[in-house]
């Protein structure tokens, strides 16, 4: 057995004397002693004793009292209580049972009686910390697996966006800026932190239906035809349909967002034409963060536009192309988007494979002729 304390409290010196033998005799126990059934209470509020024995006759508060009291400190519903009484009035012995009493010792104290009571009491104290401690361990056990999970469907997502990334020209760096720039509008229209968790692991997921679209129609150079634009359009569709119906929040959100990161304010964008507010909010977010980063980085065939060019386009695209409501308040933020792009750049590196190689990227800031075509057709990709 461990170590055990117990408290015993009697106004009676010579009972106390009586009790503190006794309880000498279990092994490993300790007794602490209070002659004021008050200062016991208090004690018993800061210390966490195994078992407690208290007379039932005392200046106030008595044992009944006492009891209550004791059942109302935190972290003492299960402690056994233990009251002496030379009372045998049995209306009593209910109402000490009611106040949380679990057993009764009658006076004069019964030296065996006693010493079965107690140990008694005092196993069943074991088993319940014992079953405390299992308690707890599962728990902790069980928040560990979870965070676990946790982590590992964030990697599983992680990586189906990166394989969407291979089929385009889109760097890892866009992946993560256009996901930042998403969950800083999130943040500067009141979401809630869960929910901007959310849609910074769900953005990413927007282009995943690009693993649909034919590469003859992804890696193209020059404009795409009507048909094949038609073609290009479906991977928003194609995206909700991989994600959709998944029990994850985030993936069910990346699905949400796939579905609706081309749809405009004004209901001129696809697959769905939807306008207004009747476009889920994390789309008409995403259009914003997806398409300012779009604009203001470097692609294979666009250079990049300055952060003012970027934004006098938008703002030309306020209620056109993006809500409003949430333009203005990532421009209030864009202190804290400069930070973003300035935390995440593009790798100096080659492109990968699959990426259209052939294109020369035009230096950012420099213009002509061929310059301003590229970034027309660039526009024409990003913004239909
Ligand atoms: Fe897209
Ligand atoms: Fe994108």
């Amino acid at each position: 057995m461990r170590h055990m304390l117990i408290a015993i409290v009697d106004d009676v010196a010579l009972n106390l004397k009586l009790l503190e033998h006794l309880v000498a005799r279990l092994p490993g126990c300790q007794p602490v002693l209070f002659d004021q059934s008050a200062a016991g209470l208090d004690w018993c509020e800061r210390n966490d004793p195994d078992l407690v024995i208290v007379d039932y006759m005392m200046p106030e508060p008595d044992g009944l009292a006492f009891a209550e009291r004791f059942r109302a400190l935190p972290g003492k519903s299960e402690t056994p209580l233990l009251m002496i009484t030379a009372n045998t009035d049995l209306d009593l012995r209910y109402r000490a049972l009611e106040a949380g009493i679990n057993d009764f010792l009658n006076k004069p104290i019964d030296r065996t009686e006693f010493l079965a009571r107690a140990r008694n009491m005092l196993r069943l104290r074991e088993a319940q910390k014992r079953l405390a401690d299992r308690a707890a361990w599962l728990e902790s056990e069980v928040s560990k697996a979870t965070a676990e999970i946790a982590a590992r469907e964030l990697e599983t997502i992680v990586r189906l966006a990166r394989a969407a990334e291979f089929r385009d020209p889109e760097t890892g760096a866009h992946i993560q800026r256009m996901a930042n720039y998403s969950r800083l509008i999130a943040a500067q229209i009141g979401i809630g932190a869960r929910e901007q968790e959310i849609l910074l692991r769900a953005a990413p997921l927007h282009d995943v239906g690009k693993l649909g679209t034919p590469d003859s129609i992804l890696l193209k150079p020059g404009k795409l035809t009507a048909l094949e634009w038609e073609v290009m359009k479906q991977h928003a569709t194609i995206g909700s349909e991989i994600l959709r119906e998944s029990a994850s929040p985030v993936i069910q959100a990346g699905a949400l967002i796939a579905w609706s990161h081309h749809e405009k304010f004004d209901g001129s964008g696809y697959p769905r034409g939807l306008r207004g507010e009747a476009i889920p909010l994390y789309g008409r977010i995403v259009a914003i963060a997806d398409v300012f980063d779009a604009l203001t980085s470097t692609r294979p065939y666009k250079r990049s536009w300055s952060v003012e060019e970027a934004l006098a386009h938008m703002r030309e695209q306020s209620g056109l192309h993006f809500d409003p409501a949430l333009l203005d308040a990532f421009i209030r933020a864009l202190p804290q988007a400069l930070q973003i792009m300035a935390q995440f750049r593009d790798e100096d590196e080659a492109p990968l494979p699959a990426r259209a190689a052939s294109r020369t990227p035009t230096a950012p800031g420099r213009t002509n002729a061929a310059a301003d075509d590229a970034v027309s057709r660039s526009l024409h990709r990003v913004l239909q």
